[in-house]
């Protein structure tokens, strides 16, 4: 078995060593830093593209619950996300996070809140976790960086604030912060949307099931697909789970190519 070309790059890039193995035996995978255990991880295969589509119920647009916010053109909404004081953490950030991208992006991200970097210089995912992000995004062709709608995403989180010490989000601050996220999507029109870690799950999906019961089926948030996969902090302590991440990756970008068009 060999690797497809791209897909040993998104390896290496999500810090694997990939090595052919002795004649018949599948390509293993290890650590950079040598595991204790002597026998080599082997790489998950690709799944296959035939997702199923989740009985999960459809999340009601909370956007419609404020429609001043539902309202908002792009720099409208840039405008209300910087003068935000609906929820507590306004009072601790340093500045909010609106998202970063290609407004008519094909592909959106969606991660939990701004860590400390990101509090610090206003742009999502700038820290370790950004970078590893960024190494898997580049791996499919895709990019935060100035590019044309199909390869440049659009990164937005579910809080625009930092939330103090980088806890976990309050129901209260999502339920404040989610008509900006509601707002954001029905501007961008993405064709796929990546849901990183469960708090994205959440807020798109309006779902507490565990998130390894989640991956590998195509969700739906107002109609667009959405593909659930693991936030890349968690990803950076759990790296067996990086094989996973990058099934999630390969089924969001074949659940796209099977998308219509968007007109
Ligand atoms: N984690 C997130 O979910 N978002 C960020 O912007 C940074 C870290």
């Amino acid at each position: 078995m060999t690797w497809d070309p791209r897909q040993r790059a998104m390896l290496e890039a999500m810090g694997y060593k990939v090595w052919a193995a002795p004649a018949v035996e599948p390509v293993a995978l290890v650590e950079e830093r040598p595991a204790p255990a002597p026998a080599p991880r082997v790489a998950a295969p690709v799944p296959a593209v035939q997702a199923v589509a989740t009985a999960l119920p459809q999340r009601v647009a909370v956007a419609s619950a404020r429609p001043e916010i539902a309202q908002l053109d792009w720099q409208g909404l840039q405008q209300s996300v910087a003068a935000c004081r609906n929820c507590g953490l306004c009072e601790s950030r340093q500045q909010t996070v609106f998202g970063v991208g290609h407004p008519q992006a094909e592909w959106m991200i969606v991660g939990e809140a701004p860590g400390e970097q990101e509090d610090r210089q206003g742009e999502p995912f700038v820290g370790v976790a950004g970078q590893l992000l960024d190494n898997m995004l580049r791996a499919v062709g895709l990019t935060r960086a100035e590019a044309e709608p199909a390869r440049q995403v659009f990164i937005a989180n579910t809080l625009k604030c930092r939330p103090p010490r980088n806890r976990n989000p309050e129901p209260e601050e999502l339920a404040a912060c989610q008509p900006y996220l509601d707002r954001q999507i029905e501007l961008v029109r993405p064709r796929i949307i990546l849901a990183l870690g469960r708090f994205a799950v959440q807020a798109l999906l309006g779902s507490n099931e565990a998130l390894g019961r989640l991956r590998g089926q195509v969700h739906r948030y107002q109609g667009i697909p959405v593909i659930v996969s693991y936030h890349p902090a968690y990803l950076l302590r759990n790296l067996t789970d990086k094989a996973r991440a990058w099934e999630d990756l390969c089924l969001a970008k074949a659940t796209l190519e099977q998308q219509p068009e968007r007109r």
